[in-house]
């Protein structure tokens, strides 16, 4: 349904989807659109990263005692003070920083909430591989509390209104979906225009994939049946089609966005490398759901090995979790393998 000519922008497109859902308000779209405006400031420094002196490390760490590279701070700053002034946050949550952040007081609050993380694939920034933001929004419950409240803000990622990513690579991608059969959507972002038009319309990840990511080097620190999954998915067998590739390029939002159109699953198993992170290494509130969310509406699954990421009830803004995400008959036997359901990881069996 993409018109000739131009194309659909991304403005249309959620002034569509707004008209399709009865109680969004212009509110949503307008938070919607000062996101892609944030990830078009974004864009332009990504893309002439290697020109100015925006590389490299801030020699700060943040609250998951990472290196901060002066990408991922611009990325927070540009979106913190696009959204702050806009009238449609109640408060705001980034990975890049510890504590919730709030509406300064001269401005309007508004009844969403913003999960961000400002810049995914961080140690990608400076040798030119595909980096991304990835956003999750949610309605504020109904409270009469005058501040955010922490227990009000972590909600099970099923409750999100709306969730996607933004890919800065040979193009600048955004994917995004309001959920309840609206499918997904894809826009990549024409720099003559500097508009986003609608490019790949109403996504379906296949219910299979032949390709399997996760970070190898952690094998010995995995426990032995996340082990035995990823040996599975690499013995040949003809009749579920494998060995499957393997293909992982260290930004999630490049592995999954690759995963997404093309099938596969996405790994990020809990660990024993840090004794710190035993749950993995992603976060549930700026990663894993957002994906997820994303990732069920395109037909595919997310779990952490138990159960789904949509369901987990969160205790903490920046809590860790184990990340299986993908094609659905895949990413359902990891889960029936990992959670006893089934003896021996088996494609056949689900
Ligand atoms: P971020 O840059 O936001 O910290 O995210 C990096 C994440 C994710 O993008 C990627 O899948 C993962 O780190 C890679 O981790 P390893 O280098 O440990 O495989
Ligand atoms: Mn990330
Ligand atoms: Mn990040």
């Amino acid at each position: 349904m993409v018109k000739k000519g131009v194309g659909i922008t991304i403005t249309e497109h959620i002034i569509t989807q707004q008209r399709m859902n009865p109680e969004a308000t212009g509110a949503f779209t307008s938070l919607l659109n000062e996101l892609v405006v944030a990830a078009k400031i974004i864009s332009r420094e990504v893309n002439k990263a290697g020109l100015v002196d925006i590389l490299g490390a801030t020699g700060k760490t943040n609250v998951y005692e990472e290196q901060v590279q002066k990408l991922d701070i611009f990325a927070h700053q540009v979106i913190v003070n696009r959204m702050k002034h806009l009238g449609q946050l109640w408060c705001m949550a980034s990975e890049e920083d510890p504590d919730l952040i709030e509406i300064p007081s001269q401005f309007p609050k508004g009844n969403y909430i913003l999960f961000f993380d400002p810049l995914d694939g961080s140690s990608n920034i400076d040798v030119n591989i595909s980096i991304g933001t990835i956003f999750g929004i949610y309605r504020r419950p109904e409270s009469n509390s005058t501040e955010p409240l922490l227990s009000e803000i972590l909600q099970p990622g099923i409750k999100q209104v709306a969730a996607g990513y933004f890919i800065y690579g040979s193009s600048t991608i955004m994917v995004y979906t309001t959920g309840n059969g609206t499918g997904v959507h894809g826009f990549t972002l024409f720099p003559s225009i500097g508009e986003f038009l609608l490019s790949h319309e109403n996504i379906r990840i296949p219910e299979q994939g032949r390709t399997y990511s996760v970070n190898e080097g952690n094998y010995e620190y995995w426990d032995e049946k996340v082990k035995e999954v990823v040996d599975y998915f690499k013995r040949p067998d003809k009749e579920t089609g494998r060995p499957y590739t393997s293909r992982y390029v260290g930004s999630l939002v490049a592995d999954f966005h690759r995963n997404l159109l093309k099938g596969g699953i996405f790994m990020y198993p809990a660990d024993k490398k840090d004794p710190k992170k035993p749950e993995g290494k992603l976060r549930l509130m700026a990663e894993a759901n957002p994906l997820a969310f994303v990732v069920k509406e395109a037909g595919g699954y997310a779990s952490d090995g138990k159960g789904a990421i949509l369901e987990i009830e969160p205790q903490s803004l920046h809590q860790r979790v184990p990340l299986f995400i993908g094609s659905r008959r895949d990413v359902m036997m990891v889960e029936a393998y990992l959670s006893g359901k089934i003896e021996k990881p088996d494609l056949k069996a689900v």
